[in-house]
């Protein structure tokens, strides 16, 4: 089985409200969930400019939180996720006119990119094949000049026990050199810790952001 497989069926194997936790069940209860989503959506707006013209992309969208939350501020949110589990919970609870799920696997560079002008991932690139799958995926945006947002990555340079708390053998999250990646891309900016919640991984890992150029 590849890394690949493995996460596919942990994100295909749930059931439907626990998809709809979209991965963050152990990290914080219910209703702080609601106010990290709303901040988390806040902030990919901020962070990209997303204006009314915008179509914008969301890689590993999951059951569609934060799509529906940037709905109404942009032209259309496409969300694309490679769990059918995830896609069926979003178009049943998130059906919303100007947002549409889409299946991708994003291991994929040629999944459709549907005229967007904008994309983000917030906790979706910790699961892809490699860094430099990452970097080529970032790559494949910018060059078609989609701005380009990727939160929530876990830093390779951080050796600490709440990360690896999660790293149950196969559940290892793919961590990321910043610097490396921030070098890979002239114009892009490293964040940290940019919510200001108390979120269980927020020392750990970091935002990544690439403007159209
Ligand atoms: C931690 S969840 C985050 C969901 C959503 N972005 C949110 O913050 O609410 C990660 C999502 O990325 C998706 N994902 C992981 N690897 C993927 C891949 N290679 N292609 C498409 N989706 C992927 C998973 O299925 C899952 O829905």
């Amino acid at each position: 089985m590849t890394r690949s497989d493995v996460w596919r069926s942990v994100w295909n194997e749930r059931d439907d409200d626990r998809a709809d936790w979209n991965g963050y069940e152990a990290t914080m209860p219910a209703a702080e969930y609601e106010r990290f989503t709303a901040a988390t959506a806040d902030l990919v707006r901020r962070r990209l400019g997303l204006g009314p013209d915008d179509v914008v992309g969301d890689l590993g969208c999951g059951t569609g939180r934060i799509a529906a939350h940037l709905a109404p501020h942009v032209a259309a949110v496409h969300g694309f996720d490679y769990s059918e589990t995830v896609l069926r919970v979003a178009r049943e609870r998130r059906d919303l006119p100007n947002v549409e799920y889409h299946w991708a696997d994003l291991n994929d560079l040629t999944f459709e990119p549907h005229g967007l002008t904008q994309a983000f991932s917030v906790g979706g690139f910790l699961y892809l094949d490699s860094e430099r799958t990452a970097v080529d995926l970032i790559r494949r945006l910018h060059v078609a000049g989609i701005g380009v947002a990727v939160l929530d990555i876990p830093d390779s340079s951080l050796v600490d026990t709440r990360e690896r708390a999660y790293d149950r053998s196969v559940y290892s999250h793919l961590a990321m050199d910043a610097g490396r990646l921030a070098a890979a891309f002239p114009g892009a900016g490293i964040h940290r810790d940019e919510l200001g919640l108390d979120y269980a991984n927020a020392g750990v890992r970091f935002n990544f952001y690439l403007p159209v150029s």
